[in-house]
């Protein structure tokens, strides 16, 4: 596979987020009724289907300036963009990874246990253009890793990511019952907040389901009967105390930031006590990252501290959209046929836009760009394979992705840079 990825990688007028499924319209409707009890956490409970999604671009680009000691091999002065490459074939991948028996992976992601026999796709290594991805060490990053906290907050697919860097981590522990949820629950999409504790590290990797990163209530008193449930742009998550004092933080949203999952639903966005019934979904987004942007700089943007917003993890519904049909389980390499490849999502820009802001204040937070490497990946996908129980009639799930799979390569990335920058160096036997 020769891909570079495309010049024309801007947006369209319309694009096939908007047609994201990440719940069935029973849900939807299920989620609507549960609004006027205020019952927040419920409605992802009701989630069976497929969804949720996050970027590093500039990474290399910024990163340069904050890490000039950088040691990689490219010299002084040369940065390392590991959004841009290909996906080569690689046999021994897969051994040095960890596998589903992995007790800290929901059924969902269990691509295996649910009858996906193709396992090719777990046998492609990405490799950047120009420059290599440090190779994974657990061992490693548990060192590094000691006494701190990394948290990953956003939708289902932050989930997804989250369990990957777990599993990826277990690697590095000879005592697996040193590894255990905090609270003792289970690891299901069925909680807003779970914690897991590598003992011996005193280290906490953490997750917060947050698919908007802002609040999603009820509707102020004076508002219309249409509006069931509001997005409070000017409000971060509640969840958001919780991360405070975190060394490391993955933010990621973007496939609940579109008409289906919002206005569609009732769902209205808010400022202040006023709600605004005609603003663009794709604005609000735009004026939610400012809320994330003040409370990070403000609380979370610590020295030492180092917080990634990951891009939109695309997703792959061919013939139809997830609601109609569309399927991706004939997908079983991945993508080589470039003018196949989505364009650039909006969502996108915006992130990238807001952290290069940051940037300039001087502060810790990077874009991790996965997107590209993502979208040629359709055939990383759980399609059919999904959990067990699922009606056999339900939609594919073409969203998130078989762990160990695709998203063990963002935490490649997230893992390059921990260690470019320096990262728990001093906690290093
Ligand atoms: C993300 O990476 C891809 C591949 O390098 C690039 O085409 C795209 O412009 C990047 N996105 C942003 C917002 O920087
Ligand atoms: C992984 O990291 C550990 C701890 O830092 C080190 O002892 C080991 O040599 C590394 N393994 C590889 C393959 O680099
Ligand atoms: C464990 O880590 C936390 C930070 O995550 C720190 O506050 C605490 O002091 C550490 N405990 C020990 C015994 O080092
Ligand atoms: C493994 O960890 C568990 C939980 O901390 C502990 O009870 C057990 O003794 C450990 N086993 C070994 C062999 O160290
Ligand atoms: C509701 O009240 C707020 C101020 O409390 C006001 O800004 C808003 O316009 C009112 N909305 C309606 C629909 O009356
Ligand atoms: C709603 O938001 C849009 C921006 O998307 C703005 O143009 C419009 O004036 C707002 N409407 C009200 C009533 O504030
Ligand atoms: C690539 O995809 C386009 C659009 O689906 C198609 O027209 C073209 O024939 C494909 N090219 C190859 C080499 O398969």
């Amino acid at each position: 596979m020769h891909l570079k990825p495309p010049h024309h990688f801007h947006l369209p007028e319309k694009f096939h987020i908007f047609s994201l499924p990440l719940f069935s319209r029973k849900d939807i409707t299920h989620a609507v009724i549960f609004f006027s009890l205020f019952s927040i956490l419920i409605i992802s409970c009701n989630i069976i289907g497929p969804i949720q999604p996050g970027s590093l671009h500039g990474i290399g680009l910024y990163f340069s300036q904050f890490f000039p000691n950088n040691n990689n091999e490219h010299g002084v002065g040369k940065v390392c963009d590991y959004s841009v490459g290909q996906w080569v074939w690689d046999e021994n991948y897969q051994m040095q990874k960890y596998t589903e028996n992995c007790p800290f992976l929901d059924p969902g992601f269990r691509c295996r246990g649910s009858g996906r026999r193709d396992m090719e796709f777990q046998k492609w290594r990405w490799q950047p253009q120009g420059c290599d991805l440090p190779r994974f060490n657990a061992s490693d990053l548990l060192e590094r890793g000691k006494n701190r906290r990394i948290v990953f907050s956003g939708d289902s697919i932050a989930r997804n990511q989250w369990e990957s860097l777990i599993c990826m981590m277990t690697q590095g522990v000879s005592n697996i019952s040193s590894v255990y949820e905090e609270n003792g629950n289970p690891i299901t999409k069925h909680k807003g907040f779970l914690s897991i504790r590598f003992q011996e590290f005193n280290l906490t990797v953490e997750y917060y389901r947050t698919p908007f990163l802002v609040v999603l209530d009820r509707p102020p008193k004076n508002a219309s009967k249409e509006v069931k449930g509001t997005v409070r742009l000017d409000k971060l998550h509640w969840y958001s105390s919780k991360w405070i004092g975190a060394d490391v933080l993955v933010f990621s949203c973007g496939h609940w930031w579109n008409k289906g999952k919002t206005s569609k639903m009732g769902i209205y966005f808010r400022e202040g006590e006023s709600v605004n019934m005609t603003m663009d979904v794709m604005e609000a987004f735009r004026r939610s990252l400012y809320t994330w942007k003040s409370y990070v700089m403000e609380k979370l943007a610590t020295q030492n501290s180092l917080i990634f917003f990951r891009s939109y993890a695309p997703t792959h519904y061919r013939d139809g959209t997830w609601d109609a049909g569309g399927h991706c389980d004939a997908d079983i390499a991945p993508q080589t046929n470039r003018t196949k490849l989505e364009p650039e999502p909006l969502y996108n820009k915006h992130i990238s836009n807001i952290v290069k802001e940051m940037e300039a204040e001087e502060k810790g937070v990077r874009f991790l760009n996965i997107t590209y490497l993502s979208e040629l990946r359709n055939d990383g996908h759980p399609s059919k394979y999904r959990e067990p129980g699922t009606p056999a009639n339900a939609p594919q799930d073409c969203s998130h992705w078989c762990l160990p799979g695709v998203p063990d390569t963002w935490n490649e990335l997230v893992y390059g840079n921990l260690v470019s920058s320096g990262f728990g160096n001093e906690l290093r036997s």
